[in-house]
């Protein structure tokens, strides 16, 4: 292996993902590792890996297949995350260039890891299940983002929903004390950020370890660290989304004006395969809180179109919710059978080109939803936090509270740094963002 200790690190997947990404650079920068941009450059090449769907799990076999003649040259190769829980140490066989395959609940071995495949070793494993109970904490978080700090609060998943390969790839819930996210919250803060974001699988069973603070709690008690100005959450399972949420929202100013609730189906019957443990009624009454909150509360979702067993009628049913909720952003997936989880047993009886054709009209319809929501804006003008600048149209980008991205001019000499604030007046809207200037 190369011994100048650089690495390549490239990420798939979610927030979480994302994150992991933060802690796992700042581990190796702390072991002497420096970052490099390019496989090339890299005498250590990482995938930190997806496996939600088939196809964010082929992109690494891809990637890998694109870069394995550089094992040649001395390069090493690892697989982190999802897919390398999933797999384990079927990754060898399918890649047997790659010499380090952890999944997240094993990155506080790392070190200790990365000291093996200094010596040589090619077969080196994280492979905790969900026997795990620690969550990886560490010092040494490399933030990535210029504008948004992560913090993990709660990891794993005890959901079981049948179609999903989380509670297997990230291990049983665990969540952190209240205390210790509250003094990453301030670190964050002293290191100049002012927006956060709360993470975890399902950030509503959050389970004070020392008994402190419920969820809403520590929402606001984050919301209250001094220098806070934007405060995020994702994701929640409606299960387990409680009233105080909407109220502390309410009360706390620094709370975005945001909630993304996936409902996955607006069928009872499917949501009763899907092991999602509510109903269609259920559900909307949480969206009813939502909506009787003294502030604007955008609401986005995840939808997934072609489960097994999904009749004409239950998806008919899944767009009248659309039509009821008339949601902020949806995200639509297409069934796909993952490993290990329950719905892999069920008959897959909806053919590819049907899930496609009933993922398209229900991106249609809420494309037109969009629309009227989104011109509803026009004229406003809105706090917009500054995430990035496009010199092709001479434009900064950035995003309202409620999440919406919004592209707009500012006469300023010299473009806003991301992670400042403008005062925005819409001035135009498309389906999924809006166009402004800075007044
Ligand atoms: N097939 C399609 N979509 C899935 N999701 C999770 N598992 C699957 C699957 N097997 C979607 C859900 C979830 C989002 C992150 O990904 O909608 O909320
Ligand atoms: Fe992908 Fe889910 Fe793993 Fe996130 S937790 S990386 S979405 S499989």
């Amino acid at each position: 292996m190369a011994t100048d200790k650089t690495f390549y690190l490239e990420t798939f997947g979610c927030q979480m993902n994302a994150h992991d990404s933060e802690k796992v650079i700042g581990t190796l920068e702390h072991e002497g590792y420096r970052q490099v941009t390019s496989e090339e450059d890299a005498g250590l090449i990482l995938y930190n890996t997806c496996s939600i769907r088939d196809k964010a799990e082929q992109k690494v076999f891809n990637r890998l297949n694109d870069y394995k003649k550089l094992y040649k040259a001395g390069k090493r190769f690892g697989v982190l995350g999802c897919v390398a829980q999933q797999e384990g140490e079927k990754i060898f066989e399918r890649a047997p260039y790659v010499s380090l395959v952890s999944g997240s609940a094993s990155y506080r071995k790392l070190p200790e890891m990365l000291s093996r495949l200094e010596a040589g070793e090619s077969r080196i494993t994280g492979l905790d299940d969900r026997q795990t109970d620690e969550a990886f904490e560490t010092e040494f978080t490399s933030r990535q983002n210029p504008y948004r700090g992560y913090i993990t609060i709660i990891e794993g998943c005890d959901k079981f929903c049948a179609y999903c390969v989380v509670p297997y790839t990230r291990g049983k819930e665990r969540s952190r004390t209240s205390t210790s996210v509250l003094e990453e919250a301030r670190r964050i803060t002293d290191a100049g950020y002012t927006e956060i974001q709360l993470l975890g699988q399902n950030v509503n069973s959050y389970s004070d370890p020392e008994g402190k603070r419920s969820f809403a709690e520590l929402l606001a008690a984050v919301g209250e660290v001094p220098g806070i100005r934007r405060v995020r959450f994702t994701t929640s399972h409606p299960r387990d989304f409680t009233r105080d949420i909407v109220d502390v929202i309410d009360a706390v100013p620094t709370l975005c004006d945001h909630v993304h609730l996936p409902v996955q189906s607006g069928s009872s019957r499917v949501l009763k395969m899907m092991a999602r443990e509510y109903t269609c009624e259920w559900y909307l009454e949480r969206v009813e809180w939502v909506k009787a909150a003294r502030r604007p509360i955008s609401l986005s979702t995840d939808i997934i179109v072609g489960f097994p067993g999904e009749t004409a009628d239950d998806f008919i049913q899944t767009m009248d919710l659309l039509g009821q909720v008339q949601y902020d952003c949806v995200f639509g997936f297409k069934y796909s059978a993952r490993p290990n989880t329950p719905a892999l047993t069920m008959i897959d009886s909806i053919p590819e080109a049907e899930k496609a054709a009933r993922l398209q009209v229900l991106l249609d319809r809420q494309r037109e939803i969009q629309r009227v929501n989104y011109a509803s804006h026009l004229g406003q003008v809105m706090e917009v936090m500054v995430e990035g600048h496009n010199p092709a149209r001479g434009q900064v980008t950035g995003r309202s509270s409620q999440n919406k991205p919004v592209n707009f001019t500012s006469k300023q000499p010299i473009a806003p740094a991301p992670g400042s604030y403008a005062q925005v007046k819409i001035t135009g809207t498309h389906p999924n963002s809006l166009v402004g200037e800075a007044v």
